[in-house]
């Protein structure tokens, strides 16, 4: 049973002391660690380009870690070493793979605590959004793991007497995973184990803002038994992403991040270079500029918390966010008052610490994104609360504008911070229209007590991952499959059935008996 079985991996409550004094000891013992160069292993070696520096979002005097980066040299020399023990990797049973995934998760699990309060350092993740990420690493190794063993032995097609028919999986070959930052563990974990467990080599390159947690993914994949040529951890920064994407003997890139270099890569990655013996597959999930409907008949308790949640998490840093609001004329005002008072009473602090709602964003360059389009916002809205940065670290008070036009680029552009652009209208079909009026479709929500909205909603809201009467954040591995579509992303649902089928290639064998 507990082979066959995925449940999802519990999230700790922080109100036990036992949980809590664990996390406090976590963090106490990474702030005593700060500031060490790390040891990347490179084939023998070490990667030859610079060495980048993680700081501290709430305290961005302190360095959390040095971790030397990877050079363009590095990546080709990557790409060959990975051709080269594919061969022996791609002969092992997918029972051996799905098991290393399924030792990674009990090392992630036994070490939960120690992995979040690095997310706390080196991304300013509150507690609970750092443990909730290593949950969903976690998830991920146990249900790719699942699901290969299911899904990965020959199938038999047909039953036509005389004629044997069977469909087989391969693995495509060298994949490079590009992640982001918001999410440092699961979404590489997702991406790194699909591509490990259906038999591919894999070259990962974290993202620059979160190298350290990175590179503690590919440590524990090496302690479970992936080797070392198997799994090639290249920090670095687009320089070396770009890099890997374009060699001639890659067969996958699985991006995630933002719009901008997903569909750059896809444009890159559809030249054919001589040799080349793959059509790149890309796998790009990007960005997202969600919208959650508020009806005239809905709980508005609910909703605004449900607002807060979902544009406040992780300071408004998640690709699932929710950045505008759509209220319907008649509970506008009392819902845009009621909203501005629940984000005064955030509690917005430094993450080391339990019990804060807010930390900062992830770095100046992030801050001074989001502040310009705080400015842009005055010129083309009404700003109604703009709760004032704390003195030091890279903090953004969470910003509210009302009577938002739907055509202003606070409400079409994907700010990533806790940004939320309000707007009126004067019936539920109005508000879907605007909700569906953005280039994106990733996630989207309702609050509404009304069965006839709720069912217009599901036909008509046009995303891939669609919420009603709750949060529009924290997808479940297995229970909500994540991914959008038009520009939000090109591929199967992440933590769904349909994903590692991108991994492989289909082939169909055929015998005449
Ligand atoms: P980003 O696009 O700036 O960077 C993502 C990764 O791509 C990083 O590792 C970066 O070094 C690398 N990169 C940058 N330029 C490159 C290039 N030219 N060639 C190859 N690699 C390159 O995104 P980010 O700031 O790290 O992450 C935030 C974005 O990710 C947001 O847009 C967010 O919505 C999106 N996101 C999407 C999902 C999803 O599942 N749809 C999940 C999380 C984040
Ligand atoms: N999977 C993440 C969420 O749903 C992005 O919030």
């Amino acid at each position: 049973d507990a082979d066959t079985t995925f449940r999802n991996e519990p999230t700790l409550d922080f109100s036990q002391p036992a949980a809590r004094d664990a996390m406090q000891q976590a963090v106490k013992t990474a702030q005593t660690r700060l500031d060490r160069q790390w040891n990347v292993p490179f084939l023998a070696s070490s990667p030859s380009g610079p060495v980048l520096l993680s700081h501290n979002p709430a305290q961005p005097n302190e360095i959390v870690a040095r971790i030397p980066a990877a050079s363009g040299d590095d990546a080709n020399r990557a790409v060959g070493a990975s051709l080269t023990a594919w061969g022996a990797w791609r002969e092992t049973t997918g029972e051996y793979r799905a098991e290393i995934l399924i030792r990674a998760a009990a090392l992630m699990r036994g070490r939960k605590s120690e992995l979040a309060a690095w997310e706390v350092m080196e991304c300013g993740k509150p507690w609970r959004e750092a443990d909730a990420d290593v949950a969903e690493a976690i998830d991920f190794l146990e249900f790719y793991a699942r699901e290969w063993l299911r899904q990965g032995v020959p199938t038999r097609l047909g039953r036509m007497p005389g004629e044997l028919n069977h469909r087989v999986l391969e693995p495509r070959g060298v994949t490079v995973v590009i992640s982001p930052w918001n999410f440092p563990l699961a979404i590489p974990t997702g991406m790194v184990s699909a591509a490990l467990v259906t038999g591919n080599p894999v070259i990962f390159k974290p993202s620059e803002r979160s190298s350290l947690i990175g590179l503690l993914l590919v440590s524990l994949l090496h302690e479970a038994g992936v080797p070392k040529d198997i799994l090639i951890g290249l920090p670095g920064g687009p320089d070396i992403g770009q890099a890997l994407a374009r060699h001639r003997d890659v067969a996958t890139i699985a991006f995630t991040g933002s719009k901008k270099v997903g569909i750059g890569l896809l444009r890159e990655t559809a030249t054919v270079l001589p040799g080349q013996r793959m059509v790149k597959r890309v796998i790009a999930e990007m960005g997202g500029k969600n919208a959650i409907i508020i009806d005239d008949t809905a709980d508005l308790d609910e909703a605004v918390t449900g607002v807060v949640v979902s544009a406040t998490g992780y300071a408004g840093q998640k690709c699932s966010a929710c950045s505008r609001v759509i209220v319907h004329e008649a509970v506008y005002d009392i819902f845009v008052r009621r909203l501005q008072e629940a984000l005064r009473c955030l509690r917005i602090g430094d993450p080391a610490e339990p019990g804060i709602d807010m930390g900062p964003v992830i770095d100046a360059r992030a801050q001074s994104t989001i502040l310009e389009y705080v400015e842009i916002g005055k010129r083309e809205a009404h700003l109604i609360e703009d709760r004032k940065r704390l003195s030091s670290g890279w903090y953004v008070g969470p910003t509210l504008f009302a009577d938002v036009k739907p055509d202003a680029r606070i409400a079409q552009e994907e700010i990533f911070g806790p940004v939320l652009a309000v707007m009126k209208a004067v019936s539920f079909d109005e508000a879907l229209r605007m909700a569906n009026a953005t280039d994106y479709g990733l996630t989207g929500g309702v609050y509404s007590r009304s069965p006839a909205n709720l069912d217009l909603a599901t036909r008509l809201f046009d995303v891939g991952n669609l919420y009603l009467n709750r949060p529009i954040t924290g997808a479940l591995v297995a229970r909500q499959p994540f991914g959008g579509h038009r520009l939000s992303g090109i591929g199967a649902k992440a933590g769904g059935e349909d994903y590692l089928l991108q991994f492989v290639t289909v082939r169909i064998i055929s015998e005449q008996t």
